[in-house]
């Protein structure tokens, strides 16, 4: 079987882009691959966070992703830092990352760029290639992940074929090893529909968990009247009518979009039926919608998370199987790189 492994970070709330981008289709891929499914929290505290509050993030990032339809008997679910192959395998793929490619990463950019200087670690910048670790660790087939991530996923490509070609083949044949690759070369696996979901109160940038303002995401936890509520007064526009695609109307093409996912319907079929409302009219389907989609996520989510013992097993025998995995491939890169054998 295939493998794939994505994972998202416990911070803040998890919402709709989250969703639509990643996790929705981690569980339409679980049937079909072996896949390993990981809460980062060794990136959650990339920026300054509150450590009061992360192993509460982190366990509440591990109950939704059950929730939304991670089933444990086919994916397994763990915490990155349960694993500590991931810390180490950064170590050793820092060591060969040029600085460089860091510093082209859009993401370190703009984090940094709002952050402010004294706030920035070094972390930060290394973000990717921890990444990268909990990538290749696991030699992986593919990454399910949004538009946002693609630069990441290319750089784990870069960074995965650079040590093979360092390391790997004849080389690492003289040390003992089998040859070949150190690392399988990883795709991403991004949605046509939902990859870069965008803010309610702007349709030109992303729906984020840091965005100052909650009005403009819909958390998978909100209740019922705060979905219906930040619905209503998202950004319209005075157009007649709703479309997909027009670039003058942003907002009404991501509304569609989201509504199209959210129903299961095809694009034509949406088109269709939207065609002549008015926003009034169309805001208040897709608030019905998202209401009637997110319900039964949130009550399975209240049950896991009031049985802990339940969810702390989880994580326990997904941090175990995925520990013997990792650690075999961290072995051969030691070995690939010519440390003395333990
Ligand atoms: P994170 O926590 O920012 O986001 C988790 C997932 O959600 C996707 N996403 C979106 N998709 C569509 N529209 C949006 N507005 C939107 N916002 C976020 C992201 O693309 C991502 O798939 N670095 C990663 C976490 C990570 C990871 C990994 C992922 C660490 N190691 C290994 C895959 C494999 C991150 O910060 O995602």
């Amino acid at each position: 079987k295939k493998r794939i492994v994505s994972g998202v970070q416990p911070t803040g709330s998890i919402h709709l882009g989250n969703y639509l981008g990643a996790i929705r289709n981690w569980i339409l891929l679980q049937n079909t691959y072996d896949t390993f499914f990981f809460i980062v929290d060794l990136h959650a505290i990339t920026l300054p966070y509150d450590a009061q509050q992360l192993s509460k993030a982190t366990r509440d990032t591990a109950a939704l992703y059950l929730a939304c339809g991670v089933d444990t008997s086919k994916a397994s679910v763990f915490v990155q830092s349960h694993v500590r192959a991931h810390a180490e395998l950064m170590w050793l793929l820092s060591s060969v990352t040029p600085v460089g490619w860091l510093n082209r990463m859009i993401q370190f950019k703009e984090k940094s760029r709002k952050a402010g200087d004294e706030n920035v670690g070094v972390g930060l910048l290394t973000y990717p290639v921890l990444m990268a670790s909990d990538i290749l660790l696991y030699q992986s087939d593919f990454v399910p992940v949004g538009e946002d991530q693609k630069q990441h996923l290319e750089l784990t490509r870069e960074l995965a074929e650079r040590v093979n070609h360092l390391f790997g083949g004849r080389k690492w044949k003289k040390l003992g090893g089998r040859g070949g690759s150190v690392f399988k070369v990883p795709e991403p696996l991004i949605p046509p529909v939902g990859a870069r979901v965008m803010s309610l109160t702007d349709g030109l940038s992303k729906m984020s968990k840091s965005a100052p303002s909650d009005q403009s995401r819909i958390n998978l936890l909100d209740p019922k009247d705060v979905i219906a509520n930040k619905i209503k007064r998202c950004k319209t526009d005075s157009f007649p009518g709703m479309e997909f695609d027009n670039p003058e109307r942003p907002e009404c093409n991501n509304l569609l979009s989201i509504y199209q996912l959210i129903s299961g319907k095809t694009k034509e079929e949406v088109a269709e039926e939207c065609r002549d409302m008015n926003w009034g009219t169309f805001k208040s389907l897709l608030a019905d919608a998202l209401i009637d989609h997110l319900q039964p996520i949130q009550v399975r989510y209240e049950e896991i998370i009031s049985d802990s013992a339940y969810l702390d097993g989880i994580l326990a025998e997904g941090a175990m199987k995925a520990a013997g995995i990792a650690d075999a491939t961290l072995n051969n890169v030691y070995r690939a790189m010519g440390f003395l054998q333990r």
